[in-house]
């Protein structure tokens, strides 16, 4: 019996034709990143900037990344109200001195963000019980005293941000209420007494696609150009996805600025390819579109005039570094560069705009 069925066995696999082994087929790795043989402040003819933190300094310094791709550098959160101003009349201007020291030996500039944001008050003054002249007298030594201090190295503050609401409205925050309606125009007023050379700017996101928010904020440097208060041009913090908003409400808002003759400053920009939240790693399709957008988003930027041209700064500098991975809570890759320092498709899209 043992051999029959040792017999059948052989017959049968004489019978079976063998497949020849496909041969294996090594998988492409995805295209997403690319050797960069241009960097972007090489490209550009205005500023490039980068949002950081004291700590991500000293980690991301050995690979010189930052030297070579950016002349421009953002506090992504240690130069706001909530860290510098410890309390009445006491502050803390560390975070400032690391940034300037940082930047000065490296020809960079430092943009201050920002001055007054209602998601930055630190809480002894969301809890002032003192006197509406008494909050404002705090509030002049605090915005004269941040912007007096390394004047030379922080050439320009973010003054004010977002201080409307998405319907135009101006923002009910302690500030409004303690201040009154004009103290945005006290606030510049304030800081630009401090050091007429520090370029002040009003910056907000929104304005790129609702037009209440943007005929708000046209309405209020109409004003202030009538008024003669100091202020020298506008931040679009340009959060924005590979296909939303279309570039056409962007170009108005940018166009209505840049013909009103102020400084714009593209000053927070990441492009989100995984908005809903479905994709677990970046694949070669969404690269390519986030590198397309990018060289959208430069070639709009291009067509202000270059004395307008502030620069555009990255809010980050890899993918992991996004503050939108928390604030969706959903895996996202929106920056220049990957986990490992690479340069993305995005980067090719921001230097190919120059080409
Ligand atoms: O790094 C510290 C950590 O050491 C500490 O243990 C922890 C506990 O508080 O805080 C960590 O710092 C956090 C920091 O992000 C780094 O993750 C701060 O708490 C947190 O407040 C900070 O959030 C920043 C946020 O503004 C508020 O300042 C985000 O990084 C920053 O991306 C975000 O940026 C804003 C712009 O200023 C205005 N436009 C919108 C944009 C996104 O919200």
């Amino acid at each position: 019996m043992r051999y029959l069925i040792l017999f059948l066995c052989v017959f049968t696999a004489c019978q079976t034709p063998v497949e020849p082994e496909e041969p294996i087929i090594p998988q492409e790795e995805p295209e997403t990143t690319y050797t960069a043989t241009k960097s972007l402040i090489s490209a550009a003819p205005f500023r490039v900037g980068v949002a950081g933190n004291v700590a991500g300094l000293k980690e991301h310094t050995e690979t010189r990344l930052i030297d070579q791709e950016f002349n421009s550098m953002t506090a992504e959160y240690e130069m706001k109200q909530n860290i510098m101003h410890i309390s009445k009349y006491d502050y803390d201007w560390v975070s400032i001195d690391e940034f300037a020291n940082y930047t000065r030996s490296r020809g960079m500039r430092v943009h201050g963000h920002a001055l007054l944001w209602h998601s930055a008050i630190p809480s002894w003054l969301e809890n002032f019980t003192g006197s509406d002249e008494e909050f404002s007298d705090i509030m002049k030594a605090y915005i004269q005293g941040a912007v007096s201090h390394r004047p030379k190295d922080v050439q320009s503050w973010d003054v004010v941000n977002e201080a409307f609401e998405d319907n135009g409205d101006l923002r009910n925050s302690i500030f409004r209420q303690k201040m009154g309606d004009d103290y945005i125009a006290q606030c510049f007023q304030w800081a630009h007494e401090a050091d007429s050379s520090v370029k002040l700017f009003y910056n907000d996101y929104g304005t790129i696609w609702d037009d209440r928010k943007l005929t708000a904020m046209l309405e209020m440097l109409d004003d202030f150009e009538a008024r003669g208060i100091p202020i020298h041009g506008v931040g679009f913090q340009m959060h924005i996805t590979w296909d939303w908003p279309v570039i056409e409400p962007i170009k108005k808002a940018v166009d209505a600025v840049a013909s009103r003759g102020w400084l714009i400053h593209f000053s927070e920009v990441d492009i989100r390819v995984n908005e809903d939240g479905g994709e677990l790693e970046l694949n070669q399709r969404l690269a390519e579109l986030q590198q397309a957008r990018m060289t959208e988003i430069v070639n709009l930027y291009n067509t202000i005039p270059e004395e307008q041209q502030f620069g555009i700064t990255f809010w980050g500098l890899r993918d992991t570094d996004s503050w939108l991975i928390d604030f969706w809570g959903n895996v996202e890759w929106p920056l220049l560069f990957d986990h490992s320092y690479k340069h993305k498709l995005m980067h090719k899209g921001f230097v190919e705009a120059f080409e």
